[in-house]
């Protein structure tokens, strides 16, 4: 199965989950650090539950996801945001200083450490001055890291895709050119909150002006 083909799967799983047409608590929680509206970059948006969020607090909103499966099933539901079919592994397909908020809830976790400098570098590129990126990631606290193959430190194979695991030093490491708002291990989500698991890495950053 390829990666594409993994994710159109996952997306029919999580379209029948009680979580998928809610807002995340990230994005209800990042909403205090971003400006109040301008044009924002969802990243691997999936069904698009946040992108909906965002379009209704007034953000130009652009989906993107490698799953065209699942920007299919959002379409479907939100009318709210455009939608667009966006490979993070590659150079983002927008130009410099596009977006007052670069977005990705549970979606910038799947690459080696090389490819998210370089994703991070385009996540950069494509903000405005003073623009926020505000991610939520998987933690090395997370007992799967130790059910994998290790690739690179806290970098794994797993289930047929790679997935990292950051913590708050980690995170700021990758966003050493930008302004740190927050990094903490403070994150949950409604399905790691029913595992007792609160401790997801939060990572708000700002594009120095
Ligand atoms: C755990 S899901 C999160 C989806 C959504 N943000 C949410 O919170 O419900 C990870 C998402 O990242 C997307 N994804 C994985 N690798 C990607 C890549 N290389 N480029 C773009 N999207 C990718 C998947 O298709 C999937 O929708």
């Amino acid at each position: 199965m390829d990666i594409q083909q993994y994710w159109d799967k996952a997306h029919d799983k999580y379209a029948a989950t009680d979580w998928i047409d809610k807002p995340s608590l990230f994005a209800e929680w990042a909403l205090q650090y971003l400006p109040h509206g301008g044009a924002l970059l969802d990243l691997g948006a999936g069904q698009a539950q946040d992108s909906c969020f965002f379009a209704g607090k007034g953000f130009d909103v652009i989906a993107t996801d490698l799953s065209a499966h699942a920007l299919d099933l959002a379409k479907a539901k939100f009318l709210a945001a455009e939608f667009q079919v966006v490979n993070m592994a590659m150079p983002l397909p927008y130009s410099d200083e596009q977006f007052e908020v670069v977005y990705a809830h549970l979606s910038v976790h799947y690459f080696d450490s090389s490819q998210t400098h370089k994703l991070f570098a385009e996540i950069r590129r494509v903000l405005k001055p003073g623009g926020v990126f505000a991610a939520l990631c998987n933690s090395d606290q997370d007992p799967e890291i130790s059910e994998g193959q290790e690739i690179e430190p806290n970098y794994i194979e797993i289930d047929g895709i790679t997935k990292r695991y950051f913590n708050p030093n980690d995170a700021k490491e990758f966003t050493k050119e930008f302004e740190i708002v927050v990094a903490d291990d403070q994150g949950t989500t409604y399905k790691d909150e029913a595992k007792g698991v609160h401790n997801l890495v939060r990572l708000v950053a700002m594009k120095p002006a």
